[in-house]
This record gives C-alpha cells, sequence and structure tokens, in this order.
C-alpha cells in the first residue's frame, strides 16, 4: 500500500484526503492519505522521516510551504514562487513542486478562459497571490497586481519583473479592471465575512472571468457580484481540485479522474 500526505498546522479539517482518496478508489489503487502536524522546528527531520518510511508522496500546506525549501529540490516554478504544496520522492533529494500555480490555470482552462495574452488582475500579494501572479504571468498574462498594502505588491512586482508583472493598491482597480479579462482574488476577504468582496462590485463587468481562491464559502460575495455583472465565475473549489489533481498526476503517473475528485470535493463543501 502506498501511503501519501498532507503537512501543516492545523490539517484535520482538509478536503484533501477525501479528494485523493476519492482518486484511488476511481483508478483501484491501493493507497492511503494521511493528515500530519509535524513540529514546526523539526520540518526536516519529518521529510528525511518521511522519505526513510516510504512515504509516496506529501502535499504541504499553511504554514510549512516556505519553510520545507531548504529540504527540498524545488523546480523552477516552486523556486520562482518561494513555496512547495507537493513533495516528490525519487531517492536523491526530494524535490518540491508547486501545483497552486497550475490550479489556477487549469480552473479557468476548464471553464474555457484563456490566460495566454489576456490582461489580468491579481488581488492580494501574499502566498496565494504570489503564485496566482506568477502562474498567470508565466502562462502569458499581462499581469497586474494589487495590494492593500502597496510595498507587498511591488515587491512581488520586482521579483518577477521578467515577466512583466506590474503593481498597486487596490485603488488603481478603478483603473485596472475596466479593460481586464482575468481577476483573481488571492486575499482572505470573503472568508469571515460571506458579504465582504475586495472588489467594488461596480467594477466588475460581462467581459471578466472571474476565480475567487477562497472556497468556504463557496459563492463568496465577489462571485456573485461577479455573476450579476455577467462575468464568468470560477470558483476556489476548482483551484482546489487542480492543484490536487496535479499532484495526484506526479506522484502517480496515472491520468487523474477529475469528475471522481470533483464530486469528493464538492460534496465536501
Ligand atoms: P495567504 O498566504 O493566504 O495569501 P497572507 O499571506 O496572510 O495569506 O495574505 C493575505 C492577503 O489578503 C494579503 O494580500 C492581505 O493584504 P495585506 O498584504 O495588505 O495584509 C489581504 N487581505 C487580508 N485582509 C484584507 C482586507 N480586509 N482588505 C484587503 N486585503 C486584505
Amino acid at each position: 500500500m502506498d501511503v501519501y500526505g498532507l503537512i501543516g498546522r492545523p490539517v484535520e479539517h482538509s478536503l484533501s484526503p477525501p479528494m485523493h482518496e476519492a482518486a484511488y478508489a476511481a483508478r483501484s489503487l491501493d493507497a492511503r492519505y494521511v493528515t500530519l502536524e509535524p513540529q514546526p522546528e523539526r520540518i526536516d527531520e519529518a521529510i528525511a522521516g518521511a522519505d526513510a518510511l516510504g512515504v509516496a508522496g506529501l502535499n504541504v500546506t499553511v504554514p510549512f510551504k516556505q519553510d520545507v525549501l531548504p529540504a527540498l529540490d524545488p523546480t523552477p516554478t516552486a523556486e520562482a514562487v518561494g513555496a512547495v504544496n507537493t513533495i516528490t520522492f525519487d531517492g536523491g533529494t526530494p524535490e518540491g513542486h508547486n501545483t497552486d500555480t497550475e490550479g489556477v490555470i487549469r480552473a479557468f482552462e476548464h471553464h474555457d478562459v484563456a490566460v495566454e495574452d489576456q490582461s489580468a488582475v491579481v488581488v492580494g500579494a501574499g502566498g496565494a497571490g504570489r503564485a496566482a501572479t506568477y502562474a498567470l504571468a508565466d502562462a502569458g498574462a499581462d499581469t497586474f497586481v494589487a495590494n492593500r498594502t502597496v510595498e507587498r505588491a511591488a515587491t512581488l512586482a520586482d521579483e518577477f519583473a521578467d515577466l512583466g508583472v506590474e503593481a498597486g493598491g487596490l485603488d488603481d482597480l478603478d483603473e485596472r479592471l475596466p479593460g481586464a479579462d482575468l481577476l483573481v482574488n488571492a486575499t482572505s476577504v470573503g472568508m469571515d465575512d460571506p458579504d465582504a468582496s475586495p472588489v467594488p462590485a461596480a467594477l466588475l463587468h460581462g467581459d471578466l472571468a472571474v476565480l475567487d481562491a477562497v472556497y468556504s464559502p463557496l459563492r463568496t460575495r465577489l462571485l456573485r457580484d461577479a455573476a450579476d455583472a455577467g462575468a464568468t465565475t470560477v470558483d476556489g473549489a476548482w483551484m482546489l481540485l487542480y492543484q490536487g489533481v496535479a499532484a495526484f498526476e506526479r506522484w502517480t503517473g496515472v491520468d487523474a479522474p477529475v469528475a471522481a475528485m470533483n464530486a469528493a470535493l464538492r460534496d465536501r463543501l
């Protein structure tokens, strides 16, 4: 039996176990997916220990996505984003991947939304904002990142200057959104207060595709406003699904049973 796992703190309410176990069942794989909460100061030992135990693969979530990097050989994407959410063990130094970036691109693709050469706005410059900004810019979108704390967005744009990323504050949305094709909410706004949105409804329009990284609640205020404005809406469960799909495919080399994984996820949301 292959054992996969998620390391983070807390992880007890994670939706990854049912999503991955649905995939193992659909593909008749003899595998289990467990959640683990290592001691933060022993994260390197935890990864080495998992490798020594023959763990088949790990996902990584908050607060360890950056902390695991020194113990890993990161892919160019994981290195650029500065965060890892998936680890593979192939004998040498464990490899660190970032499939959150794929989650963003494949969530749009699933909805037939093109990314290349489109004009994208990411709101939020924390961990999720970094992944979304890099993903979109690397996929060829003309990308603007807006953040409440402008300096944080500016730092991010500096790092991704090669990809042409520009940055500003939330006030700049007035100017940027009317001509934008894609909008990603990578802030936590909407999570605690279901009636809060990071973007004024008046700035949303019918030519936008809006992805909200928040998945609880699933229909955030931003997505409701976007739907009212005639925009294409992509909820956060699609991102969660496709980062998991990409991890599953890296670990197993098998095409992911996307519909089964999606059903398992949505059953619990
Ligand atoms: P994550 O790793 O999930 O991105 P984070 O690093 O704590 O979490 O980042 C949270 C993001 O939500 C940041 O972009 C934050 O803006 P600041 O950098 O200015 O803190 C944004 N955010 C949180 N609450 C917000 C609010 N009420 N209005 C606007 N942005 C908010």
